[in-house]
């Protein structure tokens, strides 16, 4: 479902590759951390240090690259379609190889990786067939394909994924409603097991990092789940 049928806001919308290489400058003053962060520290079926090779897909600047870096994970492929969101990605200096491509074609090896990460990502892309069975094919066995999104509810409530250009005007960038449904039967397609599933709800705590969303308070903001390639 296209996230225009939600779309209270109205913003002009363009194409991921276009936003995001207007957002980069930008991108990481402003994304909010709590949509990724604190999921990522409720997870308990990964052990990161041994989570290695690890695929992150969509990689963008690097955060997700960087965290897990710094948890012990090596070594990092990533891989993005935006070139100007990547090369503050390589900058960073803890991903052993970085492509250009789309996450669900990518040039990375088939079966050799213990984790896949698609990290804020998953709204920008029309279908989730093609992702999923991409993390499947990179996994190696018992791997772990980690997807941490947006949540639907909020693309629903109007707010699809925007940012402001240097001049101030407001950009939409183009999104896709997911229903966990949709995700479930994407995943048991690629013949992944579901292991952990986690949603992230604003509370105060959250707040703090983003005061001027207080008016979400309560709302379901992000999710993770977890699938395993079978052994
Ligand atoms: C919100 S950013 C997330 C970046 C990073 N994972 C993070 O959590 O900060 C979304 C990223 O997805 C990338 N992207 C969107 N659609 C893509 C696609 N089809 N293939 C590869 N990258 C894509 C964009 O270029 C952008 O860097």
């Amino acid at each position: 479902m296209h996230a225009s049928h939600f779309d209270k806001r109205r913003y002009p919308v363009v194409n991921a590759a276009t936003g995001y290489g207007e957002w980069a400058v930008s991108y990481e003053e402003t994304v909010a951390t709590g949509l990724d962060r604190p999921l990522l520290a409720q997870l308990v079926s990964i052990d990161w240090p041994s989570a290695g090779p690890a695929a992150d897909l969509a990689c963008g600047t690097g955060r997700t690259g960087a965290w897990l870096a710094a948890r012990g994970v090596a070594p990092i492929d990533g891989v993005d379609i935006t070139p100007a969101m990547q090369d503050q990605a390589r900058a960073k200096g803890v991903y052993r190889a970085l492509h250009i491509a789309d996450v669900a074609a990518t040039p990375l090896p088939s079966g050799r990786y213990r984790l896949c990460t698609l990290a804020l990502a998953d709204e920008h892309l029309a279908t989730l067939d093609p992702v999923y069975r991409e993390a499947a094919r990179l996994l190696a066995p018992g791997g772990a394909f980690l997807l941490i999104g947006y949540h639907p509810f909020f693309l629903m409530n109007g707010m699809p994924t925007h940012y402001h250009r240097a001049d101030g005007e407001a950009v939409t960038i183009e999104s896709h409603v997911h229903l966990f449904s949709d995700h479930f039967a994407a995943g048991r397609g690629a013949g992944l097991v579901l292991d952990e599933f986690r949603e992230c709800v604003i509370d105060e705590a959250w707040l703090a990092t983003k005061p001027k969303w207080r008016p979400y308070l309560h709302w379901p903001v992000s999710f993770a789940l977890l699938w395993r390639r079978r052994p």
